[in-house]
């Protein structure tokens, strides 16, 4: 088995909306575990895994034809020439601590056969495989859980910053949220809505004029924005289309209802994203800067108002995305710890 934690995507260059969208899960779960990956063919899969990990901020490497320009933008593109793709699974095995074959014919088996036959272990979402892969159909979560685990990397980063509850992904990343290219960012804002520093002042900078000109039309109808409430923009310049702003508040020691402003913070950003059809959205670490809440008690406030929400109430996805490495393993470690029935 190699040393490095890349993990191998394979499968088809052409196939169909079903067979792209577990690509993209894979790409997309692979990134969010923290892991490199490595993938190759003509399009198909490899473009949806690799478009997958992209957008959850992962790391891709894309092997392609020579000829081929396909979104190289997104990704390092290793050209090498067309009809020698033996070379190409070689250096993809070879590169590999794990193999995820998506879909794929007789190219995709044989590539599974050799990983095998110098012990690369194999999860496959197809029914068409060597014997000694893991079979895992549809579950592209579970996938590349199993992978992890196979490659022994499960171990070295735990998946506690993925969980599912009901069909909502929660996860954990670490970012920046202006970034995200979830249906919607939630803004750690003030009762002013008019901009301010951290969260609020780098969503303000990379959306534009328009958002404040929005909160702006808010205020001027409805008032300001009382702690634990939210309301909602357009997201402007921002890849998200909706901006969710919301009060968190300030940490006085803990006995001002604090625990309680925090999850209505968290309730009602999440009442006002699904009043507007969001299914994918990102939050900040709400009252956690400027506002001082502690961070471990607000991860867990964050994430048992979140889960519970989203029993009743599916998203596809709730991403928390912090700044700090020491945030990113309080949050997950929460996540980790959260019970779910
Ligand atoms: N992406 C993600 N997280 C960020 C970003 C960013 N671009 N910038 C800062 N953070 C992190 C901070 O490191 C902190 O962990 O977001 C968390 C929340 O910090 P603040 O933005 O200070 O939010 P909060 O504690 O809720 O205070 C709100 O700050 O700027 C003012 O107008 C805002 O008065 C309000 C107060």
């Amino acid at each position: 088995m190699t040393a490095n934690p890349m993990i191998g995507v394979i499968g088809a260059g052409t196939c169909d909306d079903r067979v792209r969208d577990l690509a993209y899960r894979v790409g997309e779960g692979i990134a969010k575990a923290g892991y490199p990956l490595i993938c190759g063919g003509l399009g198909g899969v490899m473009e949806a895994a690799c478009h997958g990990a992209f957008d959850a901020g992962g790391t891709t490497i894309g092997i392609l034809p020579g000829e081929s320009t396909a979104s190289a933008n997104r990704y390092v593109v290793l050209p090498i020439a067309t009809g020698i793709g033996i070379a190409r699974n070689v250096i993809i095995v070879r590169s590999s601590r794990v193999l995820i074959a998506v879909s794929g014919g007789p190219g995709t088996l044989s590539e599974m056969a050799f990983a095998l036959q110098l012990g690369v272990p194999v999860v496959s979402l197809e029914s068409h495989t060597p014997s000694q892969a893991i079979t895992i159909a549809d579950d592209p979560d579970d996938a590349v859980c199993k992978a992890l685990r196979l490659a022994g990397l499960d171990k070295e980063r735990q998946m506690s910053n993925l969980r599912q509850v009901g069909t909502t992904r929660i996860v954990t990343v670490r970012g920046d949220i202006t970034k995200q290219a979830t249906d919607a960012i939630v803004n750690a804002a003030n009762s002013t809505l008019m901009g301010g520093g951290g969260v609020d002042g780098a969503i303000h900078r990379a959306g534009g004029p328009k958002i404040l000109e929005e909160c702006e039309a808010i205020v001027e109808e409805s008032g300001q924005c009382p702690t634990g409430d939210a309301v909602i923009t357009t997201g402007g310049n921002l890849p998200a289309k909706w901006v969710v702003h919301t009060v968190g508040p300030i940490w006085r020691g803990g006995n001002h209802d604090e625990p309680e402003l925090l999850a209505s913070a968290y309730q009602n950003s999440l009442a006002v994203a699904r009043s507007r059809g969001v299914q994918t959205i990102s939050f900040p670490s709400i009252s956690t800067g400027a506002y001082r809440f502690p961070v471990d008690k607000a991860a867990t406030i964050a994430l048992t108002t979140v889960a519970e929400y989203v029993k009743a109430n599916p998203f596809d996805e709730v991403r928390f995305v912090l700044f700090s490495e020491d945030d990113l393993n309080t949050y997950s470690a929460a996540l980790a710890n959260l019970t779910l029935d």
